[in-house]
């Protein structure tokens, strides 16, 4: 199978590496790519939210499956150009992709379809938010309506900085806090069937013990030792069968992943949000454990034929990953810095490149804020754990930070 994949940051070197991996690709490209995807696929340079080019692209390659990375080309209609123009294609419509696109979106939906989340109001002056935060009070949530990178979202206690993010954001979603651990868990559907991936965790906040701002993620884990009996069970027949089942009855059904961020509160698993796409860093490690081959699962996907596989089956053992994050990530990130200690050979961690950019020189440079993902791996998280920092201690970049304690407490 000839295999594109549309992106550039360490969740698209991660499909690349399960792809590259799996016997029935025989060809993998992707673009844009990044300067170690360069190293697994052969790397072409797109506009990743222009549908022509994207589509231009895959049919110049002969491209037999196209696999979307990114929220953005899929929110701006790549998926839908792809398939009419009768490639398969791996990632929701526009249309499915609003579940991530408008928090408000898909707020109702889940009304529409029963599905357990924290209470929201949509609020555009000043006085609605503050009745909402009169009415669920605090800590205080305020969601930007619209697309943030993870980083549109405030979490305090404090009114007056609640107040100036809504004012900053002029449309938001207040919503209800909900208390509990977080759990990533992603949903493989072909538009009527679902099927679930392996639970992860992922760590929002910039530094350790979870403060600083938000951020994409700094770092995640798998499999969750500590989750309750079921979880994903009751998580496929609470929120993703029915979110499914609603999105087809409206006539957009969903074909992609569908990306469930739940809070584990005394009231039951909660959504926190929905994403159109692979959750990043979370994909890192749950493509690390993952064993059945990858390609053949999205191509049934894309092509409506999930019904009747076998389950998918993983790895023993655990993966971490924690990433390496470029100087004032996630305010405004120093770009163009050198990469050192890429070449060092590490014990059962490896490397996946998020930002990063080959110079005039050819020397791997930071491109972006998050710039690596060091993946560690071992028969137990500790193990896991321990892998993945003894190969981030091999590398350099001036001014980097990481937290140091992903998976500590697992
Ligand atoms: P989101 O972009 O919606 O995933 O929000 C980013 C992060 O903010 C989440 O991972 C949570 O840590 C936090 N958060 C979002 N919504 C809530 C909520 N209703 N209650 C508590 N924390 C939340
Ligand atoms: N890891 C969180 C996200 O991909 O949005």
């Amino acid at each position: 199978m000839r295999v594109l994949v549309i992106g550039s940051g360490g969740r698209e070197h991660a499909l690349c590496r399960a792809l590259g991996l799996d016997p029935q690709v025989s060809e993998l490209h992707c673009a844009p790519g990044n300067a170690g995807i360069a190293s697994v696929a052969a790397v072409h340079p797109v506009v990743p939210t222009d549908p022509g080019e994207v589509v231009a692209l895959a049919e110049r390659l002969g491209a037999e499956l196209v696999v979307i990375g990114p929220e953005a080309p899929l929110v701006a209609g790549v998926a839908d150009a792809v398939r009419a123009a009768g490639v398969a294609c791996f990632g929701p419509s526009a249309e499915a992709a609003r579940l991530e696109g408008s928090k408000a979106f898909a707020k109702e939906v889940m009304v529409a379809a029963g599905v357990p989340t924290a209470g929201a109001r949509v609020c555009v002056t000043a006085e609605e938010a503050e009745a909402a935060f009169d009415a669920f009070g605090a800590p205080y949530v305020v969601k930007d309506d619209g697309l943030a990178a993870g980083k549109g979202v405030v979490v305090t206690s404090d009114r007056a900085e609640a107040l100036a993010h809504a004012a900053a954001c002029g449309r938001v979603v207040v919503e209800e806090f909900l208390d509990g651990p977080e759990v990533s868990l992603f949903a493989l559907c072909d538009g009527t069937v679902a099927v679930p991936l392996q639970p992860a965790q992922d760590f929002k906040r910039a530094y350790d013990g979870d403060q600083g701002p938000n951020t994409g993620g700094m770092g995640a884990y798998t499999p969750l030792p500590w989750a309750p009996e079921g979880l994903t069970e009751r998580v496929m027949a609470e929120v993703v069968t029915p979110t499914v089942g609603e999105l087809r009855r409206r006539g957009t059904p969903y074909t992609g992943v569908l990306y469930v961020g739940l809070a584990l509160t005394s009231a039951g698993p909660k959504v926190i949000e929905f994403n159109a796409r692979f959750g990043d860093p979370e994909t890192q490690v749950v493509l690390d454990r993952l064993e059945t081959p990858l390609a053949a699962l999205l191509h049934a996907c894309a092509t409506g034929t999930l019904a009747g596989r076998p389950a998918p089956r993983y790895r023993d053992g655990a993966a971490v990953t924690v990433v390496v994050a470029a100087e004032d990530y996630p305010a405004d990130p120093v770009k163009g810095d050198l990469i050192e200690g890429l070449d060092t050979p590490a014990k059962d961690a490896y490397v996946l490149h998020a930002g990063t950019a080959l110079d005039d020189q050819g020397r791997v440079v930071s491109a972006g804020g998050r710039v690596l993902n060091v993946v560690g791996t071992g028969p137990d998280i500790p193990t896991a754990r321990r892998a993945a920092y003894e190969a981030l201690a091999n590398l350099s970049l001036r001014g980097s930070h990481h937290r140091t304690d992903i998976a500590a407490r697992a």
